[in-house]
């Protein structure tokens, strides 16, 4: 499959629960992470009008900017640092809803209002982090939650993530 039908309907959740298989079947029959990260992000951008939605890669101490949508970004973050490197260092979903209010948050975009970070978590070591942005504030709700905690998800269990990356 290489296309996703999004329902016309307003009730996000149901809008969501419609992309979940679709997501897992885009990935299914392939192997190659960046392949299967990128399309991730294409589908996540075009389902749910996300402003920037993309993945940063563990290398060594670092994030590494990786398969995205949106507007270019920062292509380095280290460990602690921002709302991505606060997310590695913690191993849990942060959700910001008023980026300016959050200490240390990087900015890469001035249009961005609100966001969501979450940790890729493989054999117990985040490998990888999936960032979404909005342009609204306070835009990520606890269907946005749920749905992206799903898609992190995918990603983990569906995705061969190569030991490289942590090099
Ligand atoms: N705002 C992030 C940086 C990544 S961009 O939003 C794409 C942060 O503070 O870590």
């Amino acid at each position: 499959m290489h296309h996703i039908d999004i329902p016309s309907t307003a009730d996000k959740e149901q809008k969501f629960k419609a992309l979940l298989p679709q997501i897992e079947s885009l990935v299914s029959g392939e192997s190659d992470l960046i392949a299967n990260l990128s399309n991730i992000a294409a589908a996540l951008k075009e389902g749910c009008r996300y402003f920037w939605v993309g993945f940063y890669l563990v290398r060594g101490d670092e994030l590494v900017l990786g398969p995205f949508q949106g507007p270019v970004a920062c292509t380095r973050i280290a460990r602690g640092k921002g709302v991505c490197g606060d997310c590695w260092e913690q191993g849990k979903v942060i959700v910001v809803p008023d980026v300016e209010k959050y200490p240390g948050h990087i900015a890469c975009n001035a249009a961005s209002k609100s966001e969501i970070v979450l940790p890729i978590v493989k054999n117990g070591e985040v490998t990888m982090i999936l960032d979404v942005d909005s342009e609204v504030l306070d835009d990520f709700d606890q269907v946005d939650q749920w749905f992206l905690r799903e898609v992190a998800e995918i990603v983990s269990k569906r995705l061969k993530i190569e030991q490289r990356l942590n090099r």
